[in-house]
C-alpha cells in the first residue's frame, strides 16, 4: 500500500531504538501519573495487549487481569517486555498489527500510544479487528497523545500519512506514522461506527473506553 515504506521504517525505529525506549517513562512526571491511571480503568478478565513495547502497561495490566496476551512486532521490544514481566498469566507474541487477526475474543482490549501509529486509511479496519476481538461485554481501553504533544515532535510535511520524524542516540533519523488524534473528533468517528465511547483528557494525552457496536456470537 501507499504506506508500506512508512510502516517498515516505523517498524525499524522501533527494533532500532529498544533500548532507548523507557526514557520518557522514567523522566516525565506525566507518564507515571498516566502509568497509575490505569487502575483505575475498568480492566477485567482475558486481556489482549496491542503493541505492548517494552512492557511499560503489562505489570499493570496483569495485577487486574486473568491472563494477558501481549503483542507487539518489535523482537527487540519485546526481550525487555518479558524480562520485565515474568508471570505466569502473561504471554508475549511477536506479531505485526496490519497483518495479525486475534485467533479468540478477549473481554479487555488494551493499546497504548498505538492508535496514533495508525494510517487514517487503515483505522476502519482496525477498529473493526478490535470490535471482533472482544467478547460480549468487552471494552476497548486505550491511551495516546493528544494534540498538545505536536508541539513535541518533528512533523514531517508532505508524507502519504500524517508523520514524524524521530532520532536515535546514534544520530539515525526515521519517519513514523503519527496522528494527534483529538478527543472530539475521536469520538465522532468512533460514534460514526457505532461504538459507544468516552474520552477523557489527561495533561496532553487521552484515555478512552469503547464499546463495538454489536459483538457477534
Ligand atoms: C509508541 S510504542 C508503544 C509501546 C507501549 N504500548 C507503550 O505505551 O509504552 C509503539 C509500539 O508499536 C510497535 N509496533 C510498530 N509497528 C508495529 C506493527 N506493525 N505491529 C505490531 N506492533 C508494532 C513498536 O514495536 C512499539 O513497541
Amino acid at each position: 500500500m501507499h504506506d508500506d515504506a512508512l510502516l517498515a521504517e516505523q517498524m525499524a525505529y522501533y527494533n532500532s531504538g529498544a533500548a532507548e525506549y523507557d526514557r520518557p517513562y522514567a523522566e516525565y512526571e506525566d507518564l507515571q501519573k498516566l502509568l497509575a491511571a490505569v487502575d483505575d480503568l475498568p480492566i477485567a478478565g482475558d486481556v489482549l495487549e496491542l503493541a505492548c513495547g517494552t512492557g511499560q502497561w503489562t505489570p499493570r495490566l496483569a495485577a487486574r487481569a486473568h491472563s494477558v496476551t501481549a503483542v507487539d512486532a518489535s523482537p527487540e521490544v519485546l526481550a525487555l517486555a518479558r524480562a520485565r514481566t515474568a508471570a505466569p498469566t502473561v504471554q508475549f507474541l511477536e506479531v505485526d498489527l496490519f497483518e495479525w487477526q486475534p485467533p479468540r475474543r478477549y473481554d479487555t482490549v488494551f493499546f497504548a500510544f498505538w492508535l496514533s501509529h495508525v494510517p487514517p486509511t487503515r483505522l476502519p479496519d482496525f477498529w473493526n479487528t478490535v470490535a471482533t476481538a472482544l467478547a460480549p461485554g468487552g471494552k476497548a481501553i486505550f491511551i495516546d497523545d493528544g494534540p498538545a504533544a505536536a508541539a513535541h515532535e518533528e512533523v514531517v510535511a508532505d508524507q502519504p500519512v500524517p508523520a514524524a520524524l524521530r532520532r536515535l542516540d546514534d544520530g539515525s533519523q526515521y519517519r513514523i506514522v503519527k496522528v494527534f488524534h483529538d478527543a472530539q473528533t475521536l469520538t465522532d468517528d468512533l460514534t460514526a461506527l457505532g461504538w459507544s465511547v468516552r474520552i477523557r483528557s489527561m495533561a496532553g494525552n487521552f484515555i478512552g473506553i469503547a464499546e463495538p457496536p454489536t459483538t457477534p456470537d
